[in-house]
């Protein structure tokens, strides 16, 4: 075993499962191990790589940025904030933004900022209903509202206020509404749950249950924003727009950054004292950002997205017709999930990494993609023909 993979046993908490490779480098869709083996990265990071690793306008805006100013907190005003949140509200609709450092935290803050707008206009109202199988982070409230109880229980008691529901049931989400309710938090593709799909029109009906009843709509878009499905935000595809948005991951395209996007009638109720973080709108981060907004807006990466997308398609639904083991192929833009009959993810993810492509399974049966949204169509055929062979060599 490398030395690296036994210290990191010895001297780092083991609450990761990490595959047994350590990574040194990578370059747009590739990276390589210590060893200098090469890898197609299609995790890109959790959703983060958006555009590749080490993408030339992001590396140079981090560059440039890192030797005017790293940072100096929200004490004062700093440039690249400012252009990333007028960027931000200009692209989504809504009005203003506040900057964090995670997905976590993003959750966190939409769900204080809908209790403070609950306590000032909505009698007290606190309890947010969110669904199975959703997954918002691991801070305390974000994990209270996060679907799957096995990640809930051995931390309970959780924050109070919180009410799942069966994902794509608009008739729970009314039964469950109550006067004390003040939100409805949302993913509008389901990432970690296993890449699932909101049934047809479903989102719109939140939406109007939302406008009937004064609640708000957070949609969390920490996964599926930034051009991941082919739009800048998934929401687009539903044809509606939320009350509140949180998104990270894929922002910066590396740098760990989270926002929270809102009305002004809502946002304007967070007043000084109520919340903060030290590093939240880091003048680095926010630069790296910026350049991942100038290049899927001005480019011609999110176009290419539905086009990619496509081919993925085709070649994942061709192996699923040669494959009976394949159940289902589901997605949208470059968020896809191959579904087997059996469990063999795990066994699936392990091989392609042995063949040089890197995956994650998020059910026992399913494996999910997330490639750079700058992948090529070659690279595509590549890590076809690597799900392919390690299919063939776990079923045999
Ligand atoms: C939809 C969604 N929300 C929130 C989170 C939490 O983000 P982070 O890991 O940055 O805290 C994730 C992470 O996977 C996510 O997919």
């Amino acid at each position: 075993m490398s030395q690296w993979i036994e210290d990191e046993k010895k001297y780092l908490f083991q609450n990761y499962g990490r595959q047994p490779i350590v990574i040194t480098r990578g370059e747009g869709s590739f990276v390589w191990d210590e060893n200098e083996k090469q890898y197609l990265d299609f995790l890109g990071g959790l959703a983060v790589t958006s555009l590749g690793h080490t993408h030339p306008a992001v590396t140079a805006a981090i560059d440039e940025q890192s030797k005017k100013l790293v940072h100096t907190s929200n004490l004062y005003y700093t440039t690249p904030m400012i252009t990333l949140a007028k960027n931000l509200v200009q692209l989504s609709g809504l009005d203003r933004v506040l900057f964090c450092n995670s997905g976590a935290e993003a959750v966190e803050t939409a769900i204080k900022l809908a209790r403070r707008w609950g306590h000032d206009l909505g009698n007290g109202a606190y309890e947010i209903i969110s669904a199975e199988d959703g997954f918002h982070g691991r801070s305390l409230g974000a994990l209270a509202a996060t679907g799957t109880a096995r990640y809930r229980e051995p931390f309970e008691p959780l924050p109070i206020g919180f009410h799942h529901v069966a994902w794509g049931n608009i008739e729970e989400i009314k039964q469950k509404t109550t006067a004390e309710t003040v939100a409805i938090l949302l993913e509008p593709i389901q990432g970690e749950g296993g890449v699932n799909m909101p049934p047809s029109g479903y989102l719109q009906e939140v939406r109007d249950w939302c406008n009937k009843n004064n609640l708000l709509l957070i949609i969390d878009e920490i996964q599926t924003g930034i051009g991941r499905t082919g739009k800048l935000f998934a929401h687009e595809y539903e044809n509606i727009q939320p009350d509140i948005m949180c998104l990270a991951k894929g922002l910066a395209s590396g740098l760990p950054i989270g926002a929270v996007l809102a009305r002004d009638d809502i946002a304007l109720h967070l007043i000084p004292g109520d919340h903060g973080t030290t590093f939240g709108g880091n003048p680095v981060a926010c630069a790296a950002a910026n350049a991942v907004i100038e290049t899927l807006t001005e480019g011609n990466v999110l176009e290419e997205v539905p086009v990619l997308s496509e081919e993925m398609f085709k070649q994942l639904e061709s192996l699923a017709d040669r494959k009976s083991i394949v159940n289902e192929v589901r997605g949208r833009g470059l968020m896809i999930a191959v579904e087997f009959d059996k469990d063999i993810a795990a066994d699936v993810v392990n091989e392609c990494r042995e063949l040089g492509l890197l995956l994650n399974n998020v059910r026992p049966n399913t494996v999910r993609f997330l490639p750079p949204l700058t992948i090529t169509k070659e690279e595509i055929q590549q890590a076809c023909q690597i799900l392919e062979k390690s299919i063939e060599k776990v079923t045999v």
